[in-house]
C-alpha cells in the first residue's frame, strides 16, 4: 500500500473508532473505577456460567480457596447436570446449582457473572448477564463471528455495564518483558512484526478431540486460541488492525488420518497410533467429563481424525494495523514442540523473543531475549518463568481483578474494545480463508 492510501485509511479508521485511545492508557474507565472489587461494605456476589475444566478450577475453585475475603459464590449454571453436580463438590462451592441461567440470575442477584462455557456461547451469557444488571468476566474468546461481537459492543454501550475479557497471557513474564522493551522504544518505531505460534502434537492435538474442532463452536483456532496472540500483538504495539488477509489448510488432523474411531477409549488402534490418549488415567477428567456423557453426549477423548473436523491446523494470517505496522503470524498444531518466535522490526534495530513452553528436550517455560542495534552488537539475556496456572499469570491477573483495581502502568486490563479487536483478527482471517480476500475489520464490525 502507498503511503498516501496508508495515510488515508489510517486517518479514515480513527475517525471511525470515535477516537481510538492506545496503549497504557486505553482503559480510563477501568484504570479510575473499582468495578469488579469488593463493593463497600459486603463481598462481590459472583455466578459462574460453564462448570467445564476451566470454569471449575480457575474460575471455581480458585477464586473460593483464595479469594473468600473479598467474594462469594452464589451460584453455578451449565447444561449438564452431572457435571454441575461434581464441579460443585470439586470447587468446594455451597451455593445453589442451576441449568437456567436467567433464574440462577433472578434469584441469586450478582454482582458479576464470569462466563467460561464452550467459546460460541460467550455472547449469549455476556449480554444476557448485562441487561439483567451484571458486571461480566469472559474467558476468551469474547464472541466466536462478527455479529456476537457487535452485540455485545452495543448492550454494554446501551447497560453502561462493564466487560473484562480475561487475557491472561498479558501477565506472563515474557510477554511483561516484551511490552516493557517495546515502550522504551530502545529499537526505535517499530515497523513490522514477524509472530510464529508452534502447538505441540499434545497440546494441539487436544483442540482437534473437543469442540474446539468445529468452527460452529470455536469460530477455529484463529478465533479461540490465536484471539490470545492477536491481543498480545495489539497491546504489545499498542495498535488497531484495519486489514486481514489469511490461508487456512487442514494437513495433518480429521480427515488427513489412515486410521480413525470415534474415541481413544474403545479405539481399536490403541496400541499403533501415536494420538491415542487415555482419559482413564485421570481421574479429575474421568468425573467431570466421562461420567456426565449421558447428559449432552460430549466426548473429551474424541478422535483426532474424525471426518467431521472443520478447522485448520495450518495458518498464515497478515495483518496491516492502524499506524502503517503490518504482521506476518502462523499458527501450526502439530508441532513437535509448544511456543513462539516473535521478531520485532524497528527503526533503531531489532527485538528477538524465543519462548519456550513444552519441550521435548525439556527445557520448559523459559524465554531467550536478543536486542540488536542497528551497527551494533547484540545483547543477549533469558527470562525463566515459574507458578502453577499458565506460569502465574493467572493469579497476578485475578489479583489485579479483585484485589489491586488501582493504577495498571502497563495497560494489562483488557474490556470489550481489547477483546473485540483481537477475536476479529481471527474472524476477519476465518473469513478471509473462506471468500479468498482480505477482510477489513471495518467491513465486520462498527466499534
Ligand atoms: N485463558 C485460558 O488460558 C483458558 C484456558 C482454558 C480454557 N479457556 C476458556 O474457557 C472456556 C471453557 O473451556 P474449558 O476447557 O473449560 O471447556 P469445557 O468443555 O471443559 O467446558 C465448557 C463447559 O461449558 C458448558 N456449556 C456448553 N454449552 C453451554 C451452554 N449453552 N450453557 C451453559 N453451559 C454450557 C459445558 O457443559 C461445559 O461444562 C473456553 O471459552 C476456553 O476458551 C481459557
Amino acid at each position: 500500500m502507498s503511503k498516501r492510501k496508508s495515510e488515508l485509511s489510517r486517518r479514515k479508521f480513527l475517525s471511525s473508532s470515535m477516537g481510538v485511545v492506545l496503549g497504557a492508557a486505553s482503559l480510563p474507565l477501568l484504570k479510575r473505577g473499582f468495578l469488579f472489587g469488593k463493593p463497600a461494605g459486603r463481598k462481590l456476589k459472583v455466578a459462574l456460567v460453564g462448570t467445564g475444566v476451566r470454569g471449575c478450577s480457575t474460575w471455581g475453585r480458585t477464586l473460593i480457596k483464595k479469594y473468600s475475603d473479598v467474594l462469594e459464590m452464589v451460584g453455578l449454571c451449565d447444561i449438564n447436570p452431572k457435571r454441575l453436580d461434581y464441579a460443585k463438590q470439586y470447587m468446594g462451592a455451597t451455593c445453589p446449582v442451576y441449568i437456567d441461567f436467567v433464574r440462577m440470575i433472578k434469584e441469586t442477584k450478582p454482582d458479576t457473572v464470569v462466563v467460561t462455557t464452550t467459546d460460541c456461547f460467550h455472547a449469549k451469557y455476556i449480554c444476557l448477564a448485562m441487561k439483567l444488571g451484571c458486571n461480566v468476566i469472559t474467558e476468551k474468546p469474547m464472541a466466536t463471528d462478527e455479529k456476537m461481537t457487535q452485540d455485545i459492543i452495543d448492550i454494554e454501550k446501551k447497560t453502561g455495564k462493564k466487560l473484562i475479557v480475561t487475557f491472561n497471557y498479558r501477565y506472563s513474564p515474557e510477554a511483561i518483558k516484551i511490552k516493557e522493551i517495546l515502550m522504551s522504544r530502545e529499537i526505535g518505531e517499530i515497523t513490522s512484526v514477524d509472530f510464529n505460534y508452534y502447538l505441540d502434537v499434545y497440546h494441539g492435538a487436544s483442540y482437534f478431540r473437543r469442540w474446539h474442532g468445529f468452527k460452529q463452536f470455536s469460530g477455529s483456532l484463529l478465533v479461540h486460541k490465536a484471539t490470545h496472540h492477536f491481543d498480545l500483538m495489539n497491546w504489545w504495539l499498542a495498535a488497531e488492525p484495519v486489514e486481514v488477509n489469511a490461508y487456512g489448510e487442514l494437513r495433518k488432523y480429521g480427515y488427513n488420518g489412515s486410521i480413525r474411531s470415534v474415541r481413544c477409549m474403545t479405539c481399536p488402534h490403541k496400541e499403533t497410533c501415536e494420538f491415542f490418549w487415555d482419559i482413564t488415567k485421570n481421574e479429575h477428567y474421568m468425573n467431570l467429563y466421562v461420567k456426565a456423557e449421558s447428559e449432552d453426549g460430549y466426548i473429551r477423548d474424541s478422535c483426532v481424525f474424525r471426518k467431521k473436523i472443520n478447522i485448520w491446523d495450518t495458518m498464515n494470517v497478515q495483518v496491516q494495523y492502524h499506524n502503517r505496522v503490518t504482521m506476518s503470524y502462523s499458527l501450526n498444531a502439530f508441532m513437535p514442540y509448544e511456543g513462539y518466535f516473535v521478531g520485532f522490526n524497528g527503526t533503531k534495530g531489532r527485538l528477538d523473543a524465543r519462548v519456550y513452553h513444552n519441550q521435548p528436550w525439556k527445557i520448559q517455560n523459559m524465554a531467550d531475549f536478543r536486542i540488536t542495534h542497528s551497527f551494533k552488537k547484540s545483547r543477549t539475556f533469558g527470562i525463566r518463568s515459574g507458578g502453577s496456572e499458565h506460569w502465574g499469570a493467572d493469579q497476578v491477573m485475578q489479583d489485579q481483578i479483585f484485589r489491586k483495581p488501582g493504577p495498571d502502568p502497563l495497560g494489562q486490563r483488557a474490556g470489550s474494545r481489547q477483546g473485540a479487536l483481537s477475536n476479529l483478527i481471527g474472524i476477519a482471517g476465518r473469513r478471509s480463508i473462506e471468500q479468498e480476500r482480505p477482510f477489513k475489520i471495518e467491513e465486520l464490525v462498527k466499534i
